[in-house]
């Protein structure tokens, strides 16, 4: 007997029997049969690849399904189909014991950097799609996982793939571009293909590049990586799904097991008989499919199921069946099955029996990721009983039949509104359950429509979804049955029943259209205060997409010849579904010159030295490290109370639990607890008083993270409420509650020059902030060595030396005593430049305390919660200006969300006011700034530092004076834009100014003219769709504004080998710094890169290092590295004279027998700087970095989404050290920008609750959001005589030019006001989300549902 037909399997009896011991669980992972003996109900299967099995490739990014670094391939032998299906699934939310019988295979599982790495591997890596490489192995495997169903998929399966994969480095582009030589349309022949080569690098080069003008302009130079250097993809080579299942699945009906855990017993019966005496005898148990529900439940709600039955392999509830009605799904097949089965009958059946099929397939095309569908289970949806379910309303429209069934058998109800009696019930008895759902067919005369309205149109929640069906009389467009239901509206998915009664046997008219509307806004109400927020959108939401549904209707009626009148043809757009177009992109850069030695890598575009490690998962990050023995795990905890004193806090509940070793307040502290990166004006941990909602008080120390996590909300905190409660902008000016100083910069005469001015406009704008959602969220691992205080961190920070000295200070011993190492980040973004340190402290202060390793890795949702992110902004302005545009005075005041503490505030204002002019010459100016104290999070450094907002407030007056004028944005911008030459308004000179030859060569490859002209023509032609435009250029100070930072150092080692050790001042968090060390280094030294290695950024090489920010790292650290390598150069240049013909080992040989130093310090610093705020003199800035893009946007009136239609990008990075990473940087930082100006927003409550905690509810850009059409161009002939090899930092200044397609949009939403008679300026808040979009496009629809009057109701969530 095999040992998988399981002797120690349960039989029906011992199912039923609460007292029998558990099963064994079997399963393979990677090939390798793994039997567990006690699985644990609790437990994700990712947690155990990481933990038990030590397979880290695979990743922690949110634990929700909401980012897809946790994607693994999960297999299963499906016998009634006689073949083997595989799935990407999400690691983080299956469950541990449904996974009895399948096999997983993981990044670690297809390919290695030892072995060989698999093709799906190696693309990302050199088309250089990895940066911090945290989401590589998960986008790796939702790649894998569609290429063993489909090996040669179109673009349209790549993009639906990584629907449920999120990245916030690269800006996708690389990815998909990568990706795309495994399609049909261009599949690489691997270098096979041709005689000379590869068939995308050999003649047909319309393969790679689609932009014409890079043809036209002969500037095409030598792609980013030669696909011929990729190996062909071999399906015949996957590893085979393991034979002792596939015999198994092919022997045996599903096994019945019981696993039993430490809280949670698992059940998984065998036959729906089975399952129902379980329901009857645990009534109260929760069944599970997919757990993407259950799941979320327990992790972040804290619920506790006791008891789980796991219906997932019942026969009766997997079973499709097609009736006379309609199509019988059982309740547990996926979502994906039921999206297979629906796309089959659509192909098949007349279109008018279709039209429920093809709405819910219009559904799932944004219904979560693939990861997600795949597993979810069409019941599950249903049974959550969600409000913004996007299933259930098109459901209840249609009329679904659902069939219920106990012990006490059968019964079948029509989903109506009766069968959700409130939030989250069912109608479901405790003893029932769902077995199937009939979708039925619809009939001719009738129509169907779904329409689902999210932030992000793909893996995003619904803000409202609905169903719509309207029966007419027979040849008739007389109503005869109605059904509008909808999701978001109310506490259940609810109908329209009065709108639907009222329009009955009416006219599909225009008359029927208005009676609609004024009903539907009567009856589709909400309270202001509405849980979710945004009242005045949804309310609109349910006319605009009635609207929609009655244009649709109209031109079916139409075309069936039942209507006369045709839908006019400029409103037709408004009834098309969104059809994503593949994008298309070019890069454009500088070819090293003629006669650059080959081994000469600077200037080259060479992949990121960790991209392949990163690919097949090998990559080495903080929580990767194998725990230590004896290690322990920390959880924080923190604060529920925005403002309040601590009366008690009491620990015996917590202290009591299962693994916890003891937890740590204040007190414990044994050096100081006052912290922070500039000022010590915070407490590492709370001592009597806690200023934000999140503010760390303690932590509970445990063996296990799920030990401990349990018990910090174990931990009860009784507080006293104090006033004021200071959350927004608005309220710290209302209380001036400011930090200190007050920045001002000023410059001319305002008086002189608002008296000068033909027109002076006045105005204000308020922009978000943003979380930096760095796939990788804080961690630190602290190791107490034992002697003498010393302690080892092992830490993802932007900043080893702040983190060391703040331990230090802690603990109370000198820094020497503390060593922080970074290996490397899964991203940083400036979110781990001052507010990883409380972590860091926190840890080491346990470790020390406790003499034991302790681990902390941040669950996303406390991550968001207490890190902080970027600054909020609120301007006021003051422009005066000539008829002609140009600009003669301007006066902003800029206030800024600081947060609970200074953190790095102070240099963001300073940064945003010294970026308060953007690129354009005022000659009289004043800027000032206010840093609002509040009782939030302290908000802190990221990707811009303040030059963002300062910016984009300066453009948001420029467009509206524009605007006002009646003028061309384009022609006003030109007109105000620096020249070489003229002073900033710190009395900066510009020298070397690059902005005209940006501006005109963005202009060249965007065909401004003609796209402007294409535009107008559109918008002609479509009421209900707009398009618009805008080029922005942006200008960034290259320079810490913080003087004493600007140095630092680098030391070099030389072995005897010849081997080359490198270490310098600046963490790798993606940006590929290492890798340009490398390469100056390899310059310098004059010796291939090959040789030289960097393992680590730490304390005790390179001391007193500056953060890695403020895009100066590799400035500062190239000129370090140059500096150090210099000096070994000369060390060795006797022994290269001496020797002329020896090689580089020979010359390190002879040095060393001669006791030569092998070894150097570098260090630099950067000359002349430094700027006097008092006097308003000096240079703050090394150089600045210039840029411009444009871009072109496609708005929806009538539901406010956004179609990226069009970038491009000129920047100058000078001679660019490595092309690929500057485009990359240039990429991604964009990418941030448009999630920062576009969607990306943070809800507060009124207290100071952070609701958006997770990919669930806060969304970052994702595939889908790049535009249509991408052009990056690095400016050629453009060599920086201030930084190494003449090159120019690039990190932080491309974000800005996303403001572009914010201007674009505002464009786009002024010709929406022109068709309701408005015109001239007006405000347009950031991010331009859809609901700020669809607000301001005012119309009939808008009209109808207008805004409660401020002050009369407390708002769910508030600006902060
Ligand atoms: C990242 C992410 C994105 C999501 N996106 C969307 C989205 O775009 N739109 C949307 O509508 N939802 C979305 N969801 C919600 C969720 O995925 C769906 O509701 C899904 O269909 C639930 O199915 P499941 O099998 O995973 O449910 P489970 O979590 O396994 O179960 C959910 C509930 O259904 C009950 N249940 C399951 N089967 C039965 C049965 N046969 N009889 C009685 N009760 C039963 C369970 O007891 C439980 O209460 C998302 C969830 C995640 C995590
Ligand atoms: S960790 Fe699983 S989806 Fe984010
Ligand atoms: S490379 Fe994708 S998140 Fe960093």
């Amino acid at each position: 007997m095999s040992d998988l037909t399981y002797g120690k399997q349960t039989n029906r009896n011992n199912l039923m029997d609460p007292n029998m011991s558990g099963d064994e669980l079997v399963f393979f992972v990677n090939g390798k049969k793994i039997i567990e003996k006690h699985p644990d109900p609790e437990m994700t299967l990712l947690t155990y690849l990481r933990r038990k099995l030590g397979l880290t490739g695979s990743k922690l990014g949110c634990a929700e399904g909401g980012c897809g670094a946790c994607t693994v391939m999960l297999s299963k032998y499906q016998p009634h189909l006689r073949r083997v299906l595989h799935h990407s699934v999400n690691g983080c939310l299956a469950p541990l014991c449904s996974l009895h019988h399948c096999a997983v295979t993981t990044v670690e599982g297809i390919g290695s950097v030892a072995g060989k790495l698999h093709p799906v591997q190696e693309r990302i890596a050199k088309s250089h799609g990895s940066q911090c490489g945290f989401c590589t192995p998960g986008i790796v495997m939702s790649m894998y996982a569609l290429l063993r169903n489909n090996p040669t998929p179109c673009m349209a399966d790549i993009e639906e793939a990584f629907q449920g994969n999120l990245c916030r480095c690269t800006g996708y582009r690389p990815i998909l571009e990568g990706y795309k030589t495994f399609t049909k349309e261009r599949r690489c022949c691997g270098g096979k293909g041709k005689e000379n080569g590869c068939c995308m690098t050999n003649g047909d080069k319309t393969n790679m590049y689609t932009d014409e003008h890079a043809y036209r302009t002969s500037v095409l130079p030598a792609p980013l990586y030669d696909p011929a250097d990729f190996q062909p993809l071999d399906p015949t080579q996957e590893i085979i799904f393991p034979p002792e299942l596939m015999s198994l699945g092919k022997g045996q009906s599903s096994p019945q097991l019981r696993f039993r855990g430490e809280r949670v017993l698992w059940l998984q019966p065998a036959s729906l008989e089975q399952l129902l005496d379980l329901k009857t005898q645990y009534p109260n148990a929760k069944m599970v499919v997919g757990n993407t529900e259950v799941g979320i439940e327990m992790k972040f709600k804290n619920l506790l199921y006791p008891v789980i039955l796991a219906p997932a392999y019942i026969p009766e509830l997997n079973t499709v069946q097609h009736t006379d009605e309609g199509i019988v799904f059982g309740a547990s097949c996926s979502l994906t099955l039921l999206g297979d089965v629906l796309k089959a009958a659509v192909g098949e059946l007349p279109p008018h029996q279709t039209e429920v099929f093809a709405a819910v397939l219009e559904q799932l095309r944004w219904f979560a990721g693939l990861q997600i569908r795949n597993v979810a289970a069409i019941g599950g949806n249903i049974m959550t009983a969600s409000p913004i379910s996007d299933l259930n309303p098109v459901f209840m429209a249609a009329g679904c039949k659902l069939t219920l069934m106990s012990k006490g058998g059968e019964r079948v109800v029509v989903m109506d509104e009766k069968f959700f009696p409130g939030y989250r019930r069912t109608i479901l008895t405790p003893e029932e359950v769902l077995l199937c759902v009939l979708i039925p067919y619809t009939k001719k005369g009738q129509y169907f429509a779904a329409y689902k309205q999210s932030p992000r149109r793909e893996d995003d929640i619904s803000i409202v979804t609905s169903g719509m069906s309207v029966t007419f009389a027979e040849g008739s467009s007389v109503v005869k049955h109605l059904a509008l239901s909808y999701g978001g509206m109310a506490a259940t998915t609810v109908l329209a029943k009065n709108t639907a009664s009222r329009l009955l046997g009416k006219q599909w008219k225009e008359e029927l259209l208005q009676d609609a509307c004024s009903s539907l806004a009567e009856e589709m109400t909400l309270h202001p205060s509405a849980p979710g927020g945004m009242v005045t959108y949804r309310r609109t939401l349910t006319l605009s997409l009635f609207y929609k549904f009655y244009l649709t209707v109209q031109q079916k009626l139409a075309s069936e010849g039942v209507y006369k009148d045709v839908v006019r043809a400029d409103y037709i757009s408004a009834t098309e579904i969104y059809h994503h177009k593949s994008p298309s992109s070019v890069q454009i850069f500088q070819a090293v010159p003629d006669g650059q030695k080959e081994e000469d890598v600077v200037g080259r575009p060479m992949m990121h030295l960790s991209a392949m490690k990163q690919a097949t998962g090998e990559a080495v990050y903080c929580d990767d490290i194998p725990l230590y023995e004896n290690e322990l795990y920390l959880c924080l905890i923190t604060s529920t109370k925005a403002h309040a004193h601590i009366l008690s806090i009491d620990t015996s509940e917590a202290e009591s639990m299962p693994g916890v070793v003891s937890c740590v307040f204040a007190k414990d502290i044994p050096g100081s607890n006052m912290t922070g990166p500039a000022v010590y004006d915070e407490t590492v941990l709370a001592d009597d008083m806690v200023t934000c909602v999140g503010h760390i008080i303690g932590a509970v120390v445990a063996d296990t993270q799920a030990h401990a996590q349990r018990a910090a909300k174990a931990v009860r905190i009784t507080y006293q409420e104090l006033q004021p409660v200071i959350i927004t902008i608005q309220d710290a000016i209302t209380h001036q509650s400011f930090f200190q100083p007050v920045r001002t910069i000023q410059r001319g005469d305002l008086d002189q020059g608002f008296t000068q001015a033909d027109h002076i406009l006045e105005g204000e704008m308020h922009m978000g902030g943003q979380e930096h959602f760095y796939l990788e969220t804080n961690v630190t691992v602290a190791v107490p060595k034992g002697e003498d205080g010393e302690m080892e961190l092992f830490v993802s920070t932007q900043s080893a030396t702040k983190t060391q000295s703040l331990v230090a200070k802690a603990l109370g011993v000198p820094a020497s005593r503390v060593v922080v190492r970074v290996k490397r980040m899964g991203g940083g973004f400036g979110g781990k430049e001052s507010r990883s340190t409380t972590l860091s402290t926190v840890v080491a202060v346990a470790a020390y305390r406790l003499k034991r390793p302790v681990r902390c890795m941040l669950d996303r949702d406390e991550d968001m919660l207490v890190t902080g992110g970027r600054h909020p902004f609120y301007g006021r302005y003051k422009v005066g200006f000539m008829k002609s545009g140009k600009v003669v005075a301007l006066e902003v005041t800029y206030y800024n969300n600081a947060g609970n503490s200074m953190d790095l505030s102070l240099s963001i204002m300073e940064r945003a006011l010294f970026h308060m002019e953007n690129s354009y010459s005022i000659a009289n100016i004043r800027g000032r700034g206010y840093m609002c104290k509040t009782h939030l999070p302290s908000n802190t450094a990221f990707r811009g530092f303040g030059g963002p907002q300062g910016m984009l407030i300066a453009e948001s007056w420029m467009s509206d004076m524009a605007l006002s004028l009646g003028l061309p944005a384009e022609q006003v911008r030109r007109l105000n834009m620096y020249s070489q030459g003229e002073r900033t308004p710190y009395s900066q000179i510009l020298e070397h100014i690059t902005l005209d030859r940006c501006w005109d060569e963005c202009l060249e490859i965007s065909q401004v003219n003609q796209r402007r002209a294409g535009i107008e023509q559109y918008n002609r032609k479509h009421r209900w769709t707009k398009r618009g435009l805008a080029v922005v250029p942006t200008k960034f100070g290259i320079s810490y504004t913080a003087l004493f930072l600007n140095q630092a150092g680098a030391l070099v080692h030389i072995y005897t080998d010849g081997s080359v050790l490198l270490t310098h001042g600046g963490t790798e968090m993606g940006q590929g710094l290492h890798t340009k060390m490398v390469q100056v280094a390899s310059r310098t030294l004059g010796i291939p890169g090959s040789k030289i290695h960097i393992t680590e950024t730490s304390t005790n090489t390179v001391p007193n290092t500056s953060p890695t920010a403020a895009s100066a790292s590799s400035d500062l650290n190239g000129a370090a590295v140059h500096n150090a390598c210099e000096i070994l150069l000369h060390r060795l240049e006797p022994y290269k004279t001496k020797n002329p013909n020896g090689c580089w080992e020979d010359w390190v040989r002879a040095a060393y027998f001669d006791r030569v130093s092998l070894s150097a310090n570098g260090f630099y610093k950067t000359p002349d700087l430094g700027y006097d705020f008092e006097t308003n003199t000096g240079r703050p800035f090394n150089y600045f970095t210039y840029g411009v893009a444009c871009s072109e946007v496609e708005i929806d009136c009538l539901t406010g989404s956004h179609k990226n239609i069009h970038t491009s990008i000129v920047m100058d990075v000078g001679n660019s050290l490595n092309p690929a990473l500057d485009i990359g940087q240039v990429e991604g930082g964009f990418m941030q920008g448009v999630g920062l100006y576009t969607l990306e927003e943070l809800k507060y409550s009124p207290q100071g609750y952070l609701f958006t905690r997770g990919p669930g509810m806060y969304k970052i850009p994702a595939f889908g959001d790049i535009p249509t059409d991408l052009t990056v161009s690095l400016l050629r002939d453009a060599p920086n005589d201030k930084a190494i090899f003449s090159s120019k930092a690039v990190g932080e200044p491309p974000l800005f030019l996303a403001a572009s397609v914010f201007f674009a949009i505002k464009d786009a939403i002024t010709a929406a006001r022109k068709e309701s008679g408005l015109s001239g300026p007006f405000r347009l808040d950031s991010p331009a989300t859809p609901e700020r979009i669809r607000n301001t496009c005012e119309d009939r629809f808008t009209k109808l549902c207008p805004p409660a009057e401020p002050g009369t109701f407390t708002p769910w969530a508030v600006v902060v």
